[in-house]
């Protein structure tokens, strides 16, 4: 099973090219089938009408995906800067992005992909994601997979720019992931979501993704009391005792 990822100078939009979803969805296959059963006429007139509508331009502008470059480092961090601002304020994990000194970093490293989708040169959403356990940091346990045959995509980072939500950005992305993962031999994505980030929680739970038995943030209260004592009266100085008088009881030394 090849689980490395493709070379990094991939400079071309070599990827599907895929224009975004809308709101009124295609026939379902069912309904294709009640179609046949139309009249000839019917059908030759839907014929006709499907073909003109297949010379026509797209309507809406094309969502892209293809490999980071290094050109787009400075990019690319900006835009997470702007898709994470929003989670990274009400959450206790760590910052994401981390650094962007991490960043450069990841681009670096071997088994590790990093997607570009854009609309019209624009960012649109980034994904980054790996196929083996990297980093001796890392949070997550192998052994736990290997166990139950999971031969996980670690999905590290999914980002859609704010203004872009609710488009099926998001959706295509997945999309995207999913294929990633079945032309690797791959049979699931692996994620961390912080618990609070209830609209990405919401989301991935109903796009058939379940709670794994990982860590949770637990925290205690505790009755504090400062590390330093409070300020305290300095007592007076004390009288200068009397000078020494010769004691007549003690020995001489003579
Ligand atoms: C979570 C996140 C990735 C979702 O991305 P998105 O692009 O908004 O997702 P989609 O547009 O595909 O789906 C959002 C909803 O819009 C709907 N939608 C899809 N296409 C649509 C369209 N053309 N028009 C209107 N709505 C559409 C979908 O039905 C979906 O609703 P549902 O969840 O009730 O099914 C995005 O909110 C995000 O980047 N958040 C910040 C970063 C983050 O938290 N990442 C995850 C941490 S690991």
């Amino acid at each position: 099973m090849a689980r490395k990822r493709s070379p990094r100078k991939t400079t071309a939009a070599s990827e599907p090219t895929v224009a975004p979803r809308r709101a009124g969805r295609g026939a379902q296959p069912g309904q294709a089938s009640q179609a046949s059963q139309a009249s000839q006429a019917s059908q030759a007139s839907q014929a006709s009408q499907a073909s003109q509508s297949r010379k026509k331009k797209p309507q809406q502008p094309l969502i892209t995906v293809r490999h980071m470059a290094r050109r787009d480092i400075n990019r690319v961090w900006d835009f997470l800067k702007i898709s994470f601002r929003e989670v990274n304020a009400e959450t206790v994990e760590y910052q994401r992005p981390r650094s962007k000194l991490r960043f450069e970093e990841v681009y670096e490293e071997e088994g590790i992909e990093q997607l570009l989708f854009e609309v019209e040169g624009d960012i649109v959403a980034y994904a980054e994601c790996s196929y083996e356990v990297i980093g001796s940091d890392n949070w997550i346990n192998p052994r736990y997979f290997e166990k139950r045959d999971m031969r996980p995509l670690f999905v590290d980072e999914l980002a859609v720019h704010p203004e872009m939500h609710g488009r099926g950005v998001g959706s295509f992305v997945l999309e995207q992931l999913h294929h990633l993962a079945r032309v690797h031999g791959l049979n699931h994505l692996v994620l961390e979501v912080a618990e609070n980030n209830e609209r990405a929680l919401d989301w991935y739970k109903k796009r058939s993704f379940k709670k794994l038995d990982a860590a949770i943030f637990m925290a205690c209260a505790v009755v504090t009391e400062p590390e330093l004592l409070p300020p305290r009266e300095l007592p007076p100085a004390r009288e200068a005792p009397p000078p020494d008088e010769p004691n007549e009881s003690e020995p001489s030394g003579e």
